[in-house]
């Protein structure tokens, strides 16, 4: 039980590590919390501070999702998290286990959201999702990015990207039959980072949310 809650308290703590904020600040000098949609994330530190860091914040959020899942398999001593991916269904003994990875999951979701190390703001959670995703079944995760990556490339648009990207790991999820802690990770982790972007919602239905190279007109 204390081991549970041990593992659940640095799923939290890892996805709170403030990346976006720590580099916009030691690099640039830069609040990023006050700057373009406010966000911690790689799209807000791509439009404010530029390409190189939006990556570097990119790829450690990603790794923060993958940490999460990680340390529960390692944790949990369980080895097989690429037999995971064909799984139909999961062994009694494991459920536990495999529930915690999903609730530790959220939690790092959540913690990337409201990370406690910057007044509980912080990003959408999108890359440390896809981080999350990866570890657990990195197949339809790799779908999900190319659907992801197809509607970027089309809209040039990484909010509306990012909601189809959601909207399809879940259909995926279900169709494929997963064990049934991971489709409620992603119809829950979904819906949580849908609901995060309802400002960007509210800016693709007035039609003024920027695409890829644009300013937010909030800007200051
Ligand atoms: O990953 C977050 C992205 O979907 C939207 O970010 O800064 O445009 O609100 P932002």
């Amino acid at each position: 039980f204390i081991l549970n809650g041990v593992v659940l308290v640095v799923a939290y703590l890892l996805g709170s590590i403030p990346t976006g904020y720590a580099i916009a600040l030691w690099f640039y000098g830069i609040d990023i919390r006050a700057e373009g949609s406010g966000s911690t994330g790689a799209t807000n530190v791509l439009r404010t501070c530029g390409k190189l860091p939006a990556i570097m914040v990119l790829a450690v959020d990603i790794l923060k999702g993958v940490a999460a899942i990680a340390m529960v398999f390692w944790v949990y001593s369980l080895n097989e998290t690429r037999q995971i991916a064909t799984m139909a269904g999961i062994d009694s003994p494991q459920v536990l286990a495999y529930s915690i990875a999903t609730l530790s999951g959220l939690i790092a979701v959540f913690g990337h959201t409201m990370s406690i190390w910057i007044g509980f703001k912080g990003g959408k959670s999108v890359a440390t999702s896809l981080g999350i995703l990866f570890a657990l079944n990195w197949l339809l995760a790799l779908a999900t990015l190319i659907v992801f990556g197809v509607v970027l490339a089309v809209s040039r648009i990484v909010s509306l990207s990012s909601i189809a990207g959601a909207i399809t790991i879940a259909a995926l999820m279900i169709i494929t039959g997963q064990p049934l802690p991971y489709q409620i990770f992603v119809i829950a982790a979904g819906t949580y980072v849908i609901w995060r972007h309802r400002s960007n919602i509210e800016r693709i239905l007035q039609g003024t949310e920027p695409r890829i190279g644009q300013k937010l007109s909030a800007d200051p």
